[in-house]
């Protein structure tokens, strides 16, 4: 990897947006027949942020949180070379970056989406850094946005108790080789497994009736827990070594472990089998379930608005969930 590197990339700005209205797990058995000690013991979910406002969409957190990384390193929104903006929940499906872009005032940048689900985030600024390591660009905007409860049936237990809206964003700047933040990545794909989870297409039953073509709608999500359970648990521990690997590095010298946030029991069962003590796990999901592509930055940007990471810091992060996807980056802060 840096032999082809002309130069290096780090995460110079974090920011986050998530919407106003909470939904508890008791107001949740309202809706469906479930219960608090059912989401939180198979979940360890306690509330979720849903975007319930007419007329608001993902573009609008998105927005938000862009805005937040941008004012934190008070960085000219003009100096931004490209938005990448990784979502599967766009209010158009030409994509929703170009909003963006307009929004924030990034008049020179390029904007696209990324749609790879959860692990959507971990891709995005795997791309971001190979526009910058090669030297085409300076400063990206990465940005992570769902508001999948646009998308969940309202009437299925097994999939609305689970997610959440949210929003997080990251600028990354080039930086001279030696400083290099994203020490390593490791990305995976299995569209054999795509129908565990997925938000699919219905053709409509009659054709056009002079074209003979079919169109149609997309439906609700679609999740087969169980599997996706076990594709988690099995896959990112091996991502994560793997990952280390590369960099002769070893799980000792992880000081934090951040996950996608889909559910307390993965991110437990995942540090269980890499050995890595609890004590370094980030975890936020009880506030915000799972917020697909925005759950890893969102978490980011908390810990660092906390104050809890540590110049140096070696930080793992790992995103997993539809496509099959999953990918791991080794970052050192
Ligand atoms: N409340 C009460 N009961 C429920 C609920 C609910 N919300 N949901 C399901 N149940 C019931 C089922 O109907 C079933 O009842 P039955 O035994 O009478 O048939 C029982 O609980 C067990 O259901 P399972 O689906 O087998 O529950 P499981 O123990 O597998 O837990 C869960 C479900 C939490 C979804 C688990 O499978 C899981 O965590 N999977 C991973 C899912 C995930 O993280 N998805 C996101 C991936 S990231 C992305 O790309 C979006």
């Amino acid at each position: 990897m840096k032999s082809c590197m002309v130069q290096g990339a780090k995460i110079v700005s974090t920011g986050s947006a998530i919407p106003s209205v909470k939904v508890s797990n008791e107001q949740m058995s309202s809706i469906v027949d479930t219960s608090d000690e059912w989401i939180f013991t198979r979940t360890g979910i306690k509330e979720r942020r849903l975007l319930t406002a007419y007329g608001q969409s993902v573009t609008d957190l998105a927005t938000k949180a862009a805005l937040k990384a941008i004012k934190n390193i008070s960085i000219d929104p003009s100096s931004i070379d490209l938005i990448i903006l990784a979502t599967s929940s766009p209010n158009d499906l030409f994509g929703s970056a170009s909003k963006i872009q307009y929004q924030v005032g990034a008049v020179n940048a390029v904007a696209f989406d990324l749609t790879a689900a959860c692990s959507g985030f971990v891709i995005g600024i795997v791309t971001a850094f190979q526009f910058i390591s090669n030297g085409t660009y300076d400063n990206i905007l990465v940005i992570g946005a769902d508001v999948l409860s646009k998308w969940v049936d309202w009437s299925d237990r097994g999939t609305c108790i689970l997610f959440g809206d949210a929003a997080g964003a990251v600028i990354i700047q080039s930086c001279n080789p030696n400083f290099n933040s994203i020490l390593s990545f490791h990305l995976n794909t299995d569209g054999n497994y795509a129908d565990y989870l997925s938000i699919a297409y219905k053709e409509q039953l009659n054709p056009h009736p002079i074209l003979n073509l079919y169109q149609g709608s997309f439906k609700h999500i679609s999740m087969n827990g169980k599997e996706v359970y076990k594709f988690a648990v099995s896959q990112v521990p091996l991502s994560i070594i793997s990952c280390l690997n590369k960099i002769d590095m070893s799980i000792e010298d992880v000081d934090w472990l951040l996950l996608h946030q889909a559910n307390e029991r993965i991110l437990m069962a995942v540090a269980e089998k890499l050995s890595i003590s609890t004590h370094k796990i980030i975890s936020n999901l009880s506030k915000y379930g799972n917020t697909s592509a925005a759950s890893i930055p969102l978490a980011l940007d908390e810990v660092v608005q906390l104050n809890k990471i540590s110049r140096n810091d070696i930080i793992v992060i790992a995103g997993f969930g539809a496509g099959l996807t999953w990918g791991t980056i080794v970052l050192r802060w």
